[in-house]
């Protein structure tokens, strides 16, 4: 198989546990062009923890957790961005690097939290409850972040409320994240109803199915799972804290309650421990491929704008927040 990497292994070698080799035939063309097109370009590709892994070992630059995107977008050296990943992913790219070209390779890459809220909801719950900051997850549009005081992250939600240094604050708008965050916290908590569609499907019945069918395994939630799945869980935090879990602890036999790609992304860099595997598909993240990355750097396909008057604030609240 071709892509010989410096080392002298190939670029299947990183993947082949999880590819099967017909279906790496049917990547190969793709990848040797997206790699040709980065150079041309002076590209970089984010991609999310759930991409998939022939995206995520094969053409990604930079990977992570949300937070990490934001992060690392701030210091990405090259003209041009593709974010593998969804849309307001590329949005935060975007406010991070206004003079650089952000691409997101499907604009119906949505999510159904950022779906949840708009702008004019926020500002009534504003009139609501005056006086009372508002903290919004990074997972929505810009709008929404342009009326908010900070972002967060699920890596760094409990880092932000407490930074405030109120009794309380408005969290939207995942009611599972931010009642799972109140939880560990004296700040009270005013939630939103919005929900991840992947992880609201997970239930204490399944990790005690789980625990029974694979005695001793280890189960990570992610916390926009709700509170009664988080609670029978071993471990909760963002998908870069469930990545560290894996990595520092070793667990023999695990089970990650989230998007399924990450259990396979993960594994990759584990061959000794044994990985479960219920299927949660993210059909917003499954929208990314290969053929939409390439023809993304080809055709300039599609190039966030956003209105300069939305931006200035959103891009505030985006830094509030990464100033912590
Ligand atoms: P993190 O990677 O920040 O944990 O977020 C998970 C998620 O669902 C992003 O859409
Ligand atoms: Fe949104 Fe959930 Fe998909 Fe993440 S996994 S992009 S929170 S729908």
């Amino acid at each position: 198989m071709s892509a010989i990497l410096p080392s002298g292994a190939t670029l299947y070698d990183r993947v082949r546990r999880v590819v099967p080799p017909i279906e790496w035939l049917t990547f190969l063309d793709d990848i040797e062009a997206i790699l040709a097109l980065k150079r041309e370009r002076n590209a970089v590709i984010l991609a999310h923890n759930y991409q998939t892994p022939e995206i995520f070992h094969c053409v990604a630059d930079i990977v992570g957790d949300s937070l990490a995107l934001a992060r690392k977008a701030m210091s990405a050296d090259a003209d041009v961005i593709v974010l593998a990943g969804v849309h307001f992913m590329a949005e935060t790219a975007k406010l991070l690097n206004p003079q650089k070209t952000v691409l997101i390779p499907d604009r119906r890459a949505g999510c159904s939290l950022a779906d949840s809220i708009t702008a004019e909801d926020v500002r009534q719950l504003r009139q609501r409850y005056p006086g009372v900051p508002v903290v919004t997850y990074v997972n929505t549009s810009v709008e929404v972040k342009a009326e908010s005081d900070i972002c967060c992250t699920s890596g760094n939600a409990k880092a932000v409320v407490e930074s405030l240094g109120v009794p309380r604050v408005i969290m939207l708008p995942d009611e599972y994240l931010a009642k799972n965050i109140a939880a560990q916290s004296d700040v009270e908590i005013i939630a939103w109803k919005g929900h991840c569609e992947v992880h609201e499907r997970f239930t204490p019945a399944d990790i005690r199915q789980l625990r029974e069918d694979h005695p001793g395994v280890t189960v990570l939630a992610h916390p926009e799972c709700p509170p009664e799945v988080v609670t029978e869980a071993d471990f909760s935090g963002s998908t870069a804290a469930m990545c560290d879990y894996v990595e520092r602890q070793k667990p023999p036999r695990v089970v990650l309650m989230t998007e399924c790609s990450m259990s396979d992304n993960v594994a990759l860099a584990h061959p000794d421990i044994e990985f479960i595997r219920p299927c949660n598909l993210c059909p917003h993240m499954k929208r990314i491929t290969l053929a939409n990355i390439r023809t993304a750097l080809e055709q300039n396909h599609h190039a966030v704008t956003i209105e300069p008057g939305i931006a200035g604030r959103a891009r505030l609240a985006v830094e509030r927040m990464l100033a912590i």
